[in-house]
């Protein structure tokens, strides 16, 4: 069968996995194939336990895999074969030399854009999927032109603005897709068969262009924004609970102004995620190249407040529960950065367990989807750490509960039994504001949510 345009992802992570099998699930006259480095990741695609959890991705995989969506590990012959190539390749933190701690670590994006120049032989369509510091394009332009053979390739700025949870609904019906390109003839042309693609499920209106610089910085802008708007919520949190006020009764106020708008003002243990906090390091860092000081200082705020409020929920556990937490039992609900997830990259509760294991408490991790990855997180730490699937078991004979991740099921639970079971006085610190706290007080739990009194029989 032949298709009408041939498509291929580098990259078949959390962003290149869902957004391929979005575009073919979507685009039946394509034939859309991924690609990766991993092996393993790649078999984990091609079986039944995709290598991701994420709600209606499976279906979505399954309607499409072996039809018009393929996984694999030939990137020298998906690179030949295709005219347009998404690049989605990770972009992590650089651990080391110039701008470590700050800066993108480019290399993996660098061998990419170096291996479809190699493998080319006919003009290609470039789409930068990963999130990139801005001028990027023009980098990639260069490697892929130096080899001076002919080939024309034009390089596009197509950021991705889905959040894991709610992956396929963000792709399904997206906020906004944005293209940048160069305004030149050929960019132009480029962008328009870029636009064609998205216009097969996405109406016009929603699709936005740009020039390719605007749309390469307001990937990172946007997730600042939305990063900042959390910090803001959390510092505001730490001054409720010592002035009696209730963070969520705030973000009502303050989030019913429509000029606010009242998303994202959910106070927490603090953000996590692979993106937020090493995009707004990305952006501190070009602000710190251009020379913008202040502004490089405004945007650092809001990863020092959330390391802060990380650290504060610790310590309030610590001074809550009479100084000291060695050899007592602590239960974290939940392990993944956010609800619908299995990804704990970035999630607090990394950062929790690691602070626990300090004080010389035992920690037991129960979550439904993360345990995997969060055995792989702390496999470095020495310390009693139990990994176990039911919240019941997991909390027996705990002496506190704290509440890392927003999974629903956990507001369901039966407390009654959970109180039974634990060593007393039982506490539980709501680091998600999820559960009903008057409720576990007259239950007896001694509770701690964020940003509001606590409730204590003391
Ligand atoms: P990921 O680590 O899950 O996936 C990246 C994949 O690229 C890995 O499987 C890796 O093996 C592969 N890879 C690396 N170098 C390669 C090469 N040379 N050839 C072939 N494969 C290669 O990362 P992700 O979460 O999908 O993020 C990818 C990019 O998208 C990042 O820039 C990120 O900032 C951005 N982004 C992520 C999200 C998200 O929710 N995770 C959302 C929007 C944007
Ligand atoms: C975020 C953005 O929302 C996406 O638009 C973006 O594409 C993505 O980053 C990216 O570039 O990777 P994601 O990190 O998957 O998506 O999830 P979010 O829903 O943004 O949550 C991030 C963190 O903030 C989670 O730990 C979440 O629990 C926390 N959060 C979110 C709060 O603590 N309070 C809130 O009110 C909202």
């Amino acid at each position: 069968m032949s298709f009408e345009k041939n498509i291929l992802c580098i990259g078949a992570g959390y962003v290149g996995g869902p957004t391929m099998a979005m575009i073919a699930y979507k685009c039946p006259q394509y034939r859309v194939t991924v690609v990766d480095i991993d092996p393993e990741r790649i078999a984990q695609w091609n079986s039944d336990d995709l290598p991701i959890y994420e709600p209606g991705l499976e279906e979505i995989v399954k309607a499409a895999r072996g039809k018009n969506l393929f996984f694999s590990t030939e990137i020298e012959a998906g690179i030949r074969e295709s005219e347009i190539i998404f690049v989605s390749v990770n972009t992590p933190t650089k651990t080391f030399g110039a701008g470590a701690g700050m800066a993108a670590d480019l290399q993996y994006w660098d061998k990419t854009a170096r291996q479809i120049r190699k493998y080319s032989k006919s003009n290609k369509i470039i789409v930068e999927k990963s999130t990139l510091p801005v001028k990027t394009a023009q980098a990639m332009e260069r490697i892929l032109t130096s080899a001076d053979n002919g080939i024309r390739f034009d390089v596009l700025s197509n950021p991705e603005f889905l959040a894991e949870g709610t992956a396929i609904k963000d792709l399904q019906d997206p906020d906004r897709v944005l293209i940048g390109s160069t305004q030149t003839p050929n960019g132009l042309k480029a962008r328009d068969v870029l636009v064609e693609i998205y216009s097969n499920w996405i109406r016009r209106e929603r699709i936005i262009t740009s020039n390719i610089w605007s749309s390469e910085l307001s990937k990172l802008v946007a997730n600042a924004f939305l990063a900042q708007r959390i910090s803001s919520i959390n510092s505001i949190s730490a001054l409720c609970e010592k002035a009696d006020a209730d963070v969520e009764e705030v973000a009502r106020a303050v989030g019913m102004d429509s000029r606010v708008g009242n998303k994202f003002l959910n106070a927490s243990v603090g953000f996590g995620g692979s993106c937020f906090k090493k995009d707004i390091l990305n952006l501190v860092y070009l602000c710190r190249h251009y020379d913008l000081k202040e502004v490089a200082d405004y945007w650092e705020g809001v990863v020092r407040i959330n390391d802060y409020q990380k650290e504060r929920f610790i310590l309030n556990m610590l001074n809550i529960m009479f100084n000291t937490l060695a050899n007592k039992r602590i239960c974290l609900f939940g392990f993944a950065f956010k609800s619908d997830t299995g990804d704990t990259r970035e999630s607090p509760a990394i950062f929790v367990a690691k602070r626990l294991i300090e004080e010389k408490a035992r920690v037991v991790i129960t979550d439904p989807k993360a345990l995997k990855n969060a055995m792989k997180d702390l496999e470095s730490i020495a310390g009693e750490i139990a990994y176990v699937e039911d919240p019941y078991e997991a909390s027996a004979g705990c002496s506190a509960i704290a509440v890392m991740t927003e999974w629903a099921i956990y507001a369901d639970l039966d407390f009654k039994k959970i109180y039974r079971s634990m060593d007393k006085p039982a506490f539980i610190f709501d680091g998600r504001n999820i559960l009903d706290h008057k409720k576990l007080f007259e239950i007896g739990f001694n509770v701690f949510p964020i940003g509001k009194p606590g409730l204590t029989h003391f």
